[in-house]
């Protein structure tokens, strides 16, 4: 496939993300407690674009296991920019971000350069990769909303998300997802307590998540807790250490 330029990348996703009604969209999202999924969210190119370009990232994979939490590879946003920067256009999209603003009526921003978890691939490849119940508890001094966009699933994981935990009196709802390509899930990380169920033997799952914030800033020791969640949870302590360098700079 032809390999699309930065404009024709930003071209094609605001063309086709100008078919969703954003009123509507942030009407459906406070409805189900600050959670919405839009099936078909990417543009067919982009999606099979992004699947295309999947190998060069897999060997840059960096398994993590913590015993009766998770198991599961993920790819920083480090790799991701360096071998597969066509993830970064797409975590970078003027016109997605817009909508995520209508969608939260707040102006979102995306991660600082130094954030490997800003944009990230999760890899569920070896049998019980999984990941138990958690919030995406936002570090930054303000909220966090989470997209997670399915790129490919030959599982059997469900995304399952519980709404309305911390409302008061509320009874708590679960929506079960199969997270197909090109499929949005989008929430408040501080709201939507989930997980996603055990893969199978030779299962393969992945989806990309992309974090974007009310603010930018950071509590030096919530970033320092941060940082380690990252480095154990996820990415390895050298992927934390270019962070580290990259602050300096
Ligand atoms: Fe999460």
């Amino acid at each position: 496939m032809e390999s699309l330029s930065k404009t024709k990348i930003e071209n094609a996703m605001a063309s086709h993300i100008s078919r969703f009604d954003g009123q509507n969209l942030r009407y459906n999202f406070l409805k189900k407690d600050e959670f919405i999924r839009i099936p078909g969210f990417l543009p067919e190119s982009i999606t099979n674009q992004l699947l295309e370009i999947l190998p060069k990232v897999e060997p840059y994979v960096h398994r993590s296991y913590l015993p009766r939490h998770k198991s599961g590879g993920s790819v920083s946003r480090f790799n991701l920019e360096h071998y597969a920067p066509l993830f970064t256009e797409v975590y970078f999209s003027r016109s997605s971000l817009d909508l995520f603003s209508q969608i939260t009526d707040s102006k979102l921003f995306t991660c600082p350069p130094n954030d490997a978890h800003a944009y990230a691939l999760y890899l569920y490849t070896q049998k019980g990769d999984h990941i138990g119940f958690h919030y995406d508890t936002s570090y930054y001094s303000e909220a966090r909303y989470t997209a997670l966009i399915g790129l490919e699933d030959d599982s059997s994981c469900k995304l399952e998300c519980e709404l309305y935990t911390k409302m008061h009196g509320a009874k708590t709802v679960m929506e079960s997802i199969k997270l197909m390509p090109g499929e949005l899930v989008f929430f408040n990380g501080d709201k939507v307590r989930h997980r996603v169920t055990p893969s199978g033997a030779n299962e393969r799952r992945v989806a990309l998540t992309m974090e974007y914030v009310t603010s930018t800033k950071m509590s030096p020791y919530l970033r320092f807790v941060s940082d380690m969640k990252d480095a154990i949870a996820y990415f390895g302590f050298a992927e934390v250490w270019k962070r580290l360098i990259r602050r300096k700079l």
